[in-house]
């Protein structure tokens, strides 16, 4: 088992092994306390892995009463998150009590956000059960739920007290979901880390605990740096603002990590055009998205692409901040000029490497 030690505006620690699953009662015990544990799940999670939480939780001598709601993320809504506090309100929770997420990011943003609110806030526990969850939205502390008028526009920055992630349970994830969560881990290589890059041109198989630790500690050393989002950690949003772009474009069909995966490959190819990076960097990025069966082509055209990232939260002013590769490992933050975004997008987009 691997520990990640995270020191944010709270310390705490990301849990990484394999089977580990039936011992976070024990954990929450030492760490939380409380009485009641409140486990949030969906309907597939709760199949799969909710007895083993709640056996492990009364073994700990926990009250464990559950939340579970429809998968996926039109459950990420105003409606759920209300219900979730009144159910806390109506059993008797405290906030010495444990709100526990279990499930993928959507269980871990709503739940996060109902634990952040409750009573002004309650211990929290995450654990993680997708790819893209272990890796990316169990660290960092964001929470968030939907509104009508957009993604993740209401939320808070709130720390778990732990995140226990048990990454034999990656094993039952659909093909397209565990791919989606690749193109992040293929991020994180990008941004900061090349021998992480290197290391997934191997088998995944084995090397899965080690590569999500890699990323855990890649996220906490960005996250440490800049916890508000003010600066460095933009850098999380490589590919991400036409990634974004595409999402929207597609009312959310095509899956957050596909559409980022197409994001990264249009921001290689205009970074190569522009001469930010070499035509050997655009390659490996582009490479390895199709090592892992992700998409490196959009059918949205510039135009379109350019107009959805304009209505995207992260614009501000008459300036949006790209994130640039420059060489496997190494990425940099780039103020640029609303006109010469949609110059990038269009080159991104032309055919031809
Ligand atoms: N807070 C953050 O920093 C942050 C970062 C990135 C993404 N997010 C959010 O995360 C959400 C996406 O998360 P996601 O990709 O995990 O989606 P998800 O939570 O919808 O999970 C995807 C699907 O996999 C199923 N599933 C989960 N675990 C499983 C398992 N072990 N076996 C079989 N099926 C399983 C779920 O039921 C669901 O149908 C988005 O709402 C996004 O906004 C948040
Ligand atoms: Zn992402």
């Amino acid at each position: 088992m691997e520990t990640v030690r995270v020191d944010a505006s709270k310390s705490y620690d990301i849990l990484i092994g394999s089977g580990i699953l039936g011992e976070v009662g024990q954990y929450a015990r030492n760490i939380c306390g409380g009485a009641t544990a409140a486990v949030i799940t969906d309907d597939i999670v709760e199949r799969l892995y909710y007895l083993n939480v709640e056996s492990s939780l009364i073994n700990a001598g926990y009250r464990v009463i559950k939340f579970v709601m429809p998968n996926g993320e039109s459950s990420k809504n105003a409606a759920n998150y209300l219900s979730i506090l009144d159910f806390l309100a109506e059993s008797g929770f405290t906030r010495k009590d444990v709100v526990v997420a279990l499930g993928g990011g959507v269980v871990g943003d709503i739940a996060g956000f109902a634990a952040a609110t409750y009573m002004r806030g309650t211990r929290f526990i995450q654990i993680p059960t997708t790819l893209l969850a272990a890796v990316d939205s169990s660290v960092g502390g964001k929470t968030a739920i939907d509104l009508e008028s957009g993604k993740n526009l209401a939320g808070a920055f709130f720390q778990p007290d732990f995140v226990l992630c048990d990454h034999k349970t990656l094993y039952t994830l659909d093909e397209d979901v565990f791919r989606a969560g690749c193109a992040e881990i293929i991020k994180y290589g990008i941004i900061r880390d090349k021998g992480l890059f290197e290391l997934l041109k191997l088998p995944m198989d084995d090397k899965i605990e080690e590569i999500i630790t890699r990323c855990v500690a890649i996220k906490r050393d960005i996250v440490n740096e800049d916890e508000c989002d003010g600066g460095i950690r933009q850098i999380l949003n490589f590919g991400h603002t036409a990634g974004h772009a595409i999402e929207l474009l597609s009312r959310y069909k095509t899956p957050h990590g596909y559409a980022v995966a197409e994001g990264m490959a249009l921001i290689a190819r205009a970074s190569a055009r522009m001469g930010f990076c070499t035509a050997d960097c655009r390659d490996e990025i582009i490479g390895m998205l199709k090592r892992y069966a992700l998409p490196t082509e959009t059918g949205f055209s510039s135009e379109e692409i350019y107009s959805a990232a304009l209505s995207d939260k992260k614009s501000s002013g008459d300036k949006i901040t790209l994130i640039i590769p420059r060489e496997i490992g190494k990425c940099e933050l780039r103020e640029t000029k609303l006109g010469e975004l949609k110059e990038i997008i269009a080159l991104g987009l032309e055919r031809g490497e």
